[in-house]
Parts: structure tokens; C-alpha cells; sequence
């Protein structure tokens, strides 16, 4: 992949700013941007100032920004707001009280449109219901649903009430949303009877139920909230157990919003760092919707007229920045969908583009290069005329990708925004300002306004143009996650134990002579998966927790489709020989254990792994092996030199 974007580089392939696009851009050329830069950098405070002045606050704040990292700012100290005051309430005195907030699509076709009005009254008794199990401010609440109209509901119905919302993607097994709810101390989960996928209905209720039953449960979690979706049966648990169209319907439609601290935690996500266990990141209220509102604004360069459809699911970051709050925020039309991009046919998303007349779409490089595999029939069946902007995010694009997205989903007209952020960072970082910065296929080009990134060595002195290097932000901005939940040692050792005085991101990256980023994806044992951010550490915990398994590594191997495709190098217990069926068997236990998002693409079984002598397992050395059967580089410090032979032979045979 590097190899291209070095050759699309040096043939010095750069797009300028569309000029129709950029006369009616907020930021209209690169002037224009470079000021703004200027003038957020010498004096910060009062540019994150007018940026959450944008937003409702019940009480103003007393300071824009306290402390410095590590361990982070405060921002908007003494300030006290509710979100969702800002994504419903103030649009409710406006015109836009009878503006599509939401449509949805389901998976078999059925749709839904829930207006500012209609969303605010269901947020409302949605938050009477959550009220009515007991949910108090503060408490944490578990969120397992597919992608219906009620996930944006409750998230909202939490916030209102000022309670933690915690989603756990769908695609996460039992085992999974067990740890996730105990770690957070879940006092209520919200499901569903099942969700819609490729036709098939994907059972929640039951994982639910398997969470709190087997291994111990979840003894915090009290209550469980069930929308009806597919109406297949599903097990009720008496005194536990409640239907959403039963408790919800029948509340008020009003519901006074709870104004809580600027840094109160809005919510928790977990995410994949180095370990086996995820990182339950913490994001703040003010903070956190200050930088999800403004990033929207700019990189969407987003209007009133605009229909946005971003095709995360709201278990990830994205979902939650940029289905739900920044556009909300913005008050804005948001699009929702619930199933798989090729159900019925592979032509299903743009037909949604045609059919809601979408103009902003933002989707991951992943599902680009499963459309360009798909074939260019399906895009040409459908018109796209309404779309006149494109983004991605989630994993570095190859230019190829990125040249088949502008030509046939953009017809060379929209500006392609490839945007640069992570959970931790709460919402884009890098990216271009679509009416004013020159887009280079495969780099998301410069940092918003605010924002200060930069490529150090490891020692943290700047790299030169183009070296690589770890990207690091230099400065604190309001957005980035405040703690890791019930681990702040955790959270000040992986972000700023690294390199000191600034924020790690776990990124490599190198910036060239325009200052242009170009990020090459992590230097950590983190690997992005078909845009699915995962840990190694997660999947080897998982796989030795099989009783076969003596021990196991698992390394990312380049993948034409998703970026990165996952290899598990597994050692048998007490000599075992592997048998037909054991590799499958193993990535069975990891997707019981994760999910299905953790299948191994290929299991390899070795009697040995290759070893410092200090005992630790050269990934190194695994990577290369699966990357092209044998291992490169330097093998000096390797203890048993037979181990490398036999991995690399049986890698030849296959
Ligand atoms: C990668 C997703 C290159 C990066 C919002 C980062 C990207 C990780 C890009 C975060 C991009 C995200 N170009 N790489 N435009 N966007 N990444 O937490 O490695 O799921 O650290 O957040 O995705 O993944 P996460």
C-alpha cells in the first residue's frame, strides 16, 4: 500500500479545491484556512471559547482550559450543560422544529423519519422510562442494539438524563458485552428481540441473556430494556426484563433536561489498545460536543440543506460523533441504516443516495475497496446526482481507492475529505476543509484549526520532511478522552508514558514538504481490521483461554480488501498435534469469546514460537512471515534459530 502512495506522491497527483464547491464553503480557500490556523494557535482560549459558545449552556464557564497534560485539561471549568439541550431543544424555537432529524432505512425496507420535534419527544420518554427503572445521573447505562431508531433515542435518553451511556456494537459476542458491563458497573441494558443482518436476524436478547447468566453474570446490571424489532421470541425475565413499546409509550413527552459538569462523563466506549483488555475510554460533555459540533461544521462544511449519511455503525466512535452528536448539533438532517451494504443487492446504499437525495456521504476505505470489488455496475444503475461531498476515515486509503471514490461515486466533482481521528481524540483531527485545502490521494492533509499534530522521533524531536515517525498532538484540545474508566494509571502510561509532554496516538506517520500528513497505521499491537480497530493481545488472551492452547500470536498481514487481515501463530498444549477441524475450532472459541469481527483469517499451528532470549515473542519476525513466508530482517537476537526454519517451512509448503 505505501509503495503506491509513495508513487502517486512523487507523480505529485493533487486536487484543488472544487471552485463551484469552494464559493459556497464556509472556509473558501487556503488562505483563508492558514488565518484561521494562525489565529487558533496564538490565542487558544478564545477560539475553543467561541466554539462552545456555539453550543446551549445552562451555566457559562468560569475558565476555557485548566492544567495541561498529562493527565489533561479541564475544559469549560465550572460550565454546566445537558447535550442534548444542544442536539434538540434550542433547534425546537427554530424552523427546524419540523426538519428531518433522523430517517431511517431498515434492512427489509421498512423506513422511519423522526423530525426535531418528534425525536425530542422520544428522547423524552425514553428518559422517563430509563428514570422510571431507577437510572440516576451518573449511573452507567449498557446499550446493545442494532442500528435502529431507538439506539439514537437512547443514547440521547441517557444523556438527557446526564447517565453514562456505554454502546457495545452488535457484532460483539456475550462474553464481550459481560466484561464491557462489569467494567462500567451497568446498572440497566438496553437490547433488542434482534437486528437485521444480510437477512438474517442477528439474536441480541439472547447474547443478553447469556451475559448475565453464564460465568458469573453481570450483578450490577438490574434491569433490561427490550425493543421489539424482528418479533421473533425471546425469553422474559420476570421483575428484570421490560418491552421499550410497553414502558416508553406510555410515558411523558417531557422531560426536564439535566444540566450536569462540563467534564461529567457523557460516555464510555471501549476500545482495543495493547493488552487483552479494552480500554473503556472516557469522553466528557462540554468538551467532547464543543469539538464533535465544530469538526462537523468545517469538515462537512455542512448546511442546512444537507441530507448526511455516514455509514458507521453507532457501536464505534464514529457512529456516536457523527451520526448522532455533530450533526445534531449542527441541526441536521441524519441518515440511519441498519443492515448490511449489499442486501438485497450491492447497490443498496446508493440507491439510499438517490432515494433520500444524501449530498454528504462518509463511509470507510474498507467498504470503498468492497464496492470497487463489487463492480462499477452497481454505482452506475443509480444516479448519485445529489452528493457534492465525500469523506472516509477509520484506516489509511490507497490512492487507488481513493481515485475510484472521486471518478465513480463523486464524478470528479466532490471533494473527498480523508479524515484522521481515533475513540481517544473524540472527533476529527486531520483532515482537509473541503472548499480550501488541495486534497493528495491517500494523505489526510492538515489539522483543523486548533489542533496541533506533529511526527517526532522517538526521543520526541521533530522529524524532518518526510521521515517517519510517531505522530504525536502537541496541544491539548477539548475532545480528547479524559481518563480510562476505573484505570487513570492506564490511561497516563499509554498516552503520555511514551513521549513526554504530549498526547501518543499510537500512529505512525510522516508529514512532507506541503505539511501533509501521511499516516501509515499503528506502531502498537493494534491492528485495524476492515476498519475495525482490534487488540492482538485481545485475540491471543482469547485463544489461550482454550484449553489446547499452550500459546499464541497473532499479527496483522497486509490485506488487499481490509487493510489488514489477521494471522494467529498457535503453539498446542503437552505436544498435541493439530487435527483437521482445530483451526476452525480455535477461531469458533475467538469469535464465542470477542466476536465476529475477531475471526482469524488463518490459523498457523508450530510447536514453538520464535523468542528473544529474553522470552519475548519477536511479532517482528511473525509479521514478516506472514506477510511473505519468511522472515527479512534482523534475526541476531532470536534464541533458537530451528524455530524460524521450521515457521518459515511450513509457511512455504502452503
Ligand atoms: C486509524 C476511528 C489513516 C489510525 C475513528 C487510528 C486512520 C485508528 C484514519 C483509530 C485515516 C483512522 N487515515 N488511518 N483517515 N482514521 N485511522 O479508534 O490507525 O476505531 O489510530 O477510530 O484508525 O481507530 P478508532
Amino acid at each position: 500500500m505505501e509503495k503506491s502512495i509513495e508513487s502517486v506522491q512523487s507523480e505529485g497527483r493533487s486536487f484543488a479545491a472544487d471552485p463551484a464547491f469552494a464559493a459556497r464553503a464556509r472556509v473558501r480557500s487556503l488562505a483563508e484556512y492558514e488565518a484561521l490556523y494562525a489565529r487558533a494557535s496564538q490565542n487558544p482560549d478564545e477560539f475553543w471559547a467561541e466554539r462552545a459558545g456555539e453550543l446551549a449552556w445552562e451555566r457559562p464557564w468560569d475558565a476555557v482550559c485548566e492544567g495541561d497534560f498529562p493527565p489533561g485539561p479541564r475544559w469549560f471549568v465550572g460550565g454546566r450543560l445537558n447535550a442534548t439541550v444542544s442536539c434538540l431543544d434550542r433547534h425546537l424555537s427554530t424552523w427546524r422544529r419540523n426538519k428531518a432529524a433522523l430517517i431511517w432505512e431498515g434492512e427489509p425496507g421498512d423506513a422511519r423519519t423522526l423530525t426535531y420535534h418528534e425525536l425530542h419527544r422520544e428522547v423524552c420518554r425514553a428518559a422517563n422510562a430509563l428514570a422510571a427503572l431507577g437510572v440516576k445521573t451518573g449511573d452507567r447505562v449498557g446499550i446493545y442494539l442494532p442500528m435502529v431508531p431507538e439506539l439514537a433515542i437512547a443514547v440521547l435518553a441517557c444523556a438527557r438524563l446526564g447517565a453514562t451511556h456505554s454502546v457495545v456494537f452488535g457484532g460483539f459476542s456475550a462474553d464481550a458485552l459481560r466484561d464491557r458491563m462489569n467494567d462500567a458497573g451497568a446498572v440497566c441494558v438496553i437490547t433488542a428481540d434482534g437486528g437485521y443482518r444480510r437477512g438474517k436476524v442477528v439474536p441480541l436478547k439472547q447474547a443478553v441473556d447469556e451475559a448475565l447468566r453464564e460465568k458469573g453474570g453481570s450483578p450490577t446490571v438490574k434491569k433490561v430494556l427490550v425493543v421489539r424489532r424482528t418479533g421473533e421470541a425471546v425469553a422474559m425475565s420476570e421483575g428484570r426484563d421490560l418491552w421499550w413499546h410497553d414502558l416508553v409509550a406510555r410515558q411523558s413527552s417531557s422531560f426536564a433536561p439535566v444540566a450536569v459538569d462540563s467534564e461529567h462523563p457523557l460516555f464510555i466506549l471501549y476500545t482495543s489498545g495493547t493488552t487483552g483488555k479494552p480500554k473503556g475510554v472516557v469522553h466528557s460533555t462540554g468538551g467532547y460536543l464543543t469539538h464533535v459540533a465544530y469538526s462537523t461544521q468545517l469538515v462537512f462544511d455542512l448546511r442546512d440543506e444537507d441530507t448526511f449519511f455516514c455509514t458507521a455503525d453507532i457501536g464505534w466512535v464514529t457512529g456516536h460523533s457523527y451520526v448522532i452528536y455533530g450533526p445534531l448539533a449542527n441541526g441536521a438532517t441524519t441518515v440511519m441504516y441498519e443492515g448490511a451494504p449489499d442486501t438485497p443487492e450491492p447497490d443498496r446504499l446508493w440507491r439510499i443516495i438517490d432515494r433520500l437525495g444524501v449530498t454528504v456521504f462518509y463511509t470507510a476505505p474498507t467498504a470503498i475497496r468492497a464496492f470497487m470489488r463489487w463492480g462499477d455496475q452497481w454505482p452506475a444503475r443509480c444516479s448519485l446526482a445529489s452528493l457534492r461531498l465525500l469523506g472516509t476515515v477509520g484506516e489509511p486509503i490507497n490512492p487507488e481507492a481513493w481515485m475510484w471514490y472521486r471518478r465513480t461515486i463523486g464524478k470528479e466533482h466532490c471533494p473527498i475529505v480523508d479524515t484522521w481521528w481515533q475513540t481517544e481524540t473524540g472527533g476529527i483531527l486531520i483532515a482537509p476543509l473541503p472548499g480550501a485545502t488541495p486534497q493528495k490521494p491517500g494523505s489526510c492533509t492538515r489539522p483543523l484549526p486548533g489542533i496541533h499534530p506533529e511526527v517526532v522521533r522517538r526521543d520526541g524531536t521533530p522529524c524532518v520532511a518526510n521521515e517517519g515517525g510517531y505522530l504525536v498532538v502537541k496541544r491539548p484540545w477539548p475532545s480528547l478522552l479524559r481518563t480510562v474508566w476505573g484505570d487513570p494509571a492506564r490511561f497516563e502510561k499509554s498516552y503520555f508514558g511514551e513521549i513526554k509532554g504530549v498526547y501518543f496516538t499510537g500512529d505512525g506517520a510522516r508529514c512532507d514538504g506541503d505539511g501533509y500528513f501521511w499516516v501509515m497505521g499503528r506502531v502498537d499491537d493494534v491492528i485495524n481490521v476492515a476498519g475495525h480497530r482490534l487488540g492482538t493481545a485481545e485475540v491471543e488472551s482469547a485463544l489461550v483461554a482454550h484449553p489446547w492452547v499452550a500459546e499464541a500470536a497473532v499479527v496483522g498481514r497486509p490485506d488487499e480488501l481490509k487493510g489488514q487481515a489477521l494471522v494467529a501463530f498457535v503453539t498446542l498444549r503437552g505436544g498435541r498435534t493439530p487435527a483437521d477441524g482445530d483451526a476452525v475450532m480455535l477461531a469458533a472459541h475467538v469469535v464465542k469469546e470477542i466476536g465476529a469481527i475477531a475471526r482469524p483469517d488463518e490459523i498457523r499451528f508450530s510447536d514453538a514460537l520464535p523468542k528473544t532470549r529474553s522470552g519475548k515473542i519477536m511479532r517482528r519476525l511473525l509479521k514478516e512471515i506472514a506477510a511473505c513466508g519468511h522472515a527479512e530482517g534482523d534475526i541476531t537476537t532470536l534464541e533458537d534459530l530451528n524455530v524460524l526454519a521450521k515457521l518459515s517451512m511450513s509457511s512455504d509448503e502452503e
